[in-house]
């Protein structure tokens, strides 16, 4: 096991480039099992999620190649299983989209039940549902989920949920199904657009990704020899402008799409930061004085869920006192007891927390409960004072890529050791 030692006290200064999508790729990596051919995909993040779905692509049946640190080529031609590896899908989150996927290309499917952060409970009924309406057979039994279809028929699936996960899934399940599918109260994240995207730059007739209703027509088949770069990730750009805003900083963040983060950068504003925007690079600064806010968190456009550990971290040193809603996940402010070991002023009970600011932060010896919280751990062990010790940082390289490399560029002193 590893863990990070942060020395604090740093204000964070230069520029950063963003990678890939986390919660893209892990999403159109299952996408290209559905194509009957050769797919490239560019900017892919090298983090362990997509290399835990690139092991179980493989062992699938299907080729997949690192041609660069960035660059994957996926052959499905010679998938020949439909049964995932229980041991490896049962570990993360996005092995359910092997569901969507499989059900597509094959008509059947056997994963494990997804696993993932901790965040509470996290049902798949909706993405059940929806399969079940498409005309398959969907049974869940000892930790496993199998779906099977002799054809799967377009339908009209409205979501009683907004979710990420069951919209991505119905998409992949949906575009080689015979007939129009019609997905009402859809997310719209910017990896939803992003996998629309790229179905339809290998032949898919999807319509509407972005917006609350998404209509795909069925095509036979999706065809090979495309390329296809995935977006940049929001969660990571936020990360960043939420880091340079804590810590005072002024960060040139490269790589990232502005519109992507306006409901981050509203906050910001308020809080008494600065952003400009450069197109396709965004700079934040800030004096280090911040106001408190109030935050509640929503499904795109609204503020992400993934990046309001983040932002407990700010708002535990602003000046007076604020409160986050959080309305996504039960159990999402598992980092603020670590705060509160840094000094922090914090309340939380249930899905609502009280930030009442301090002057500052002190090191402290600091677990990550979940990828997010590990970020926003990171960002708090380089504005306290003193030094930190960070444990359980295989859940930050879950989704984040030589993030120590990128912090180290920005002025942190910051080692990743053997504990
Ligand atoms: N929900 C249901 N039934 C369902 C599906 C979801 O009730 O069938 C509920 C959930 O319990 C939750 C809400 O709907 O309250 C939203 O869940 P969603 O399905 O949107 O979440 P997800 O697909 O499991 C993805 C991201 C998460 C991110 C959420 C919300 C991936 C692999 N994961 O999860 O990312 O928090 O959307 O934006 O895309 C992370 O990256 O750290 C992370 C946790």
């Amino acid at each position: 096991m590893e863990k990070f030692i942060i020395h604090g006290n740093t204000r964070l200064v230069g520029e950063v480039e963003i990678s890939g999508a986390k919660n893209a790729a892990v999403a159109i990596l299952p996408a290209t099992l559905l194509i009957d051919g050769i797919t490239t995909l560019e900017n892919v993040p090298n983090i362990s999620d997509v290399k835990i779905i690139c092991k179980i692509l493989s062992s699938l049946g299907a080729s997949v190649t690192w041609t660069n640190e960035h660059t994957v080529v996926v052959d499905s031609r010679s998938l020949n299983c439909t049964h995932a590896p229980l041991e490896m899908t049962s570990k993360f989150r996005a092995s359910y989209y092997l569901l969507g996927a499989l059900l597509g290309r094959c008509g059947d499917v056997e994963v494990g039940l997804p696993g993932g952060c901790n965040l509470g409970a996290r049902p798949i009924d909706q993405h059940i549902k929806g399969f079940e309406l498409l005309g398959a057979k969907v049974d869940c039994e000892q930790g496993r989920i199998s779906a099977n279809a002799k054809k799967l028929t377009g339908s009209t699936i409205y979501f009683d949920v907004v979710s990420v996960g069951a919209t991505i899934n119905l998409i992949l399940a949906s575009v080689l199904a015979e007939g129009t599918t019609v997905l009402n109260n859809v997310a719209k994240e910017p990896h939803i657009v992003d996998v629309a995207n790229f179905l339809n730059t290998v032949g898919a007739d999807i319509r509407g990704a972005g917006t609350d209703i998404i209509k795909i027509n069925g095509v036979s088949k999706l065809t090979g020899n495309h390329t296809y770069s995935i977006v940049p990730d929001q969660i990571e750009t936020g990360t960043f402008m939420i880091a340079a805003l804590a810590s005072g900083g002024d960060i040139l963040i490269k790589n990232c799409i502005y519109e992507h983060m306006d409901s981050l950068s509203a906050k910001i504003l308020e809080m008494g930061g600065k952003i400009e925007n450069f197109g396709d690079s965004i700079r934040v600064s800030s004096s280090g004085k911040i106001h408190p806010t109030n935050i509640k968190t929503l499904p795109y456009p609204g503020f992400p869920t993934d990046l309001q550990p983040q932002m407990g971290v700010a708002l535990s040193i602003a000046n007076g006192t604020s409160i986050i809603n959080e309305s996504i996940w039960d159990s999402r402010f598992q980092y603020t007891n670590e705060l509160i070991k840094m000094g922090a002023k914090i309340t939380a009970q249930g899905k609502t927390a009280v930030f009442e600011g301090v002057d500052h932060l002190i090191g402290a010896p600091l677990y990550a409960t979940d990828l997010r919280a590990g970020a926003a751990l990171l960002v708090a062990g380089i504005i306290a004072d003193g030094v930190s010790e960070l444990y359980n940082i295989h859940f930050i390289d879950r989704g984040y890529e030589h993030i120590e490399e990128k912090f180290r560029k920005l002025g942190t002193k910051i080692e990743r050791v053997n504990e």
